[in-house]
């Protein structure tokens, strides 16, 4: 969204004509994944992202956090990370985090699940005492809903929806103010994934986390997220409150993909 004038309060995430352009690589030539996104999230708000396959919602997930070369703008709590400084960006990244579609992507296999999350809290040195990180650790792994029986388990040893919760937990040990979530339940069974968005959205309240939520199921969206960007081929066709993107859809693209839905049985 176009930053709001109106209000005092700028947005704890603003991404300003972001555009990635993936270099030539032996035949294939550059390819422009992302064109001039931009958009906006408040503290605490959820913006849900949907496209088809290929749109590039993963690329805007990861140029939003710097994971991969970008031109354009992305401002977080207040910082410029486009321009900001290792070090800065060190430091930000507490802030800022990512959970990943395949859980086994966001866990190092040789980490057991307690070290996993206890390492960015002590990386990020929360708390002085290391009994403190150890308990804000055990709570967090608690709120994931991560029995303590698999504290000591490795990633392999975990189903899926456990690890997922785990990544989750990692995530958000540091206490992050922006969870970026690239479809964070489509490798995961239909109770399962109800059971890690109803994860979600208990810390987005509780937490008062702000979510950038990447996802095919359009019915997740409309009950996760304030508002909704719709993207084809890099661009963002439509924006706004999903109610009303949902409801009445503008762009012939955000009506086709609405009716590719199957109807409720
Ligand atoms: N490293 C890369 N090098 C070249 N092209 C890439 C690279 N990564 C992604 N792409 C291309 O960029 C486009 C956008 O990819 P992206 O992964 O962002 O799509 P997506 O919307 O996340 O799709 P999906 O819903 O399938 O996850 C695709 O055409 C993809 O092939
Ligand atoms: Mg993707």
């Amino acid at each position: 969204m176009a930053p709001d004038l109106t209000n005092p309060v700028p947005p704890l995430l603003m991404v300003d004509r972001l555009s990635v352009t993936f270099p030539p690589r032996g035949r294939r030539p550059a390819f422009q994944a992302l064109r001039a996104v931009s958009c906006s999230l408040g503290a605490g708000g959820a913006l849900g992202v949907v496209g088809e396959s290929g749109s590039g919602k993963s690329t805007l997930a990861r140029a939003m956090l710097g994971l991969t070369p970008s031109s354009g703008r992305v401002v977080i709590d207040g910082l410029e990370w486009t321009s900001a400084s290792a070090g800065q960006l060190r430091k930000a990244r507490r802030h800022a985090q990512m959970i990943f579609q395949d859980p086994a992507g966001s866990l190092n296999p040789r980490f057991r699940v307690l070290d996993a999350v206890l390492e960015p809290v002590l990386f990020h040195r929360l708390f002085d005492s290391p009994d403190r990180a150890l308990a804000h650790t055990l709570h967090t792994l608690e709120a994931c809903g991560v029995a303590p029986d698999l504290a000591q388990r490795y990633p392999h040893q975990l189903s899926g929806g456990q690890r997922q919760r785990v990544a989750i937990a990692r995530a958000i040990a540091p206490r992050p103010k922006l969870l970026v979530c690239d479809e964070p339940t489509s490798a995961l069974d239909v109770s399962t994934q109800a059971q890690v968005l109803n994860l979600l959205s208990d810390l987005k309240r509780d937490l008062g986390l702000a979510i950038v939520f990447i996802s095919h199921d359009l019915a997740v969206v409309e009950h996760l997220c304030d508002d909704v960007i719709v993207m084809n081929q890099g661009e963002v066709v439509e924006l706004g409150p999903c109610r009303r993107v949902f409801d009445h859809p503008q762009h012939p693209y955000t009506q086709a993909l609405l009716k590719a839905i199957p109807a409720a049985p």
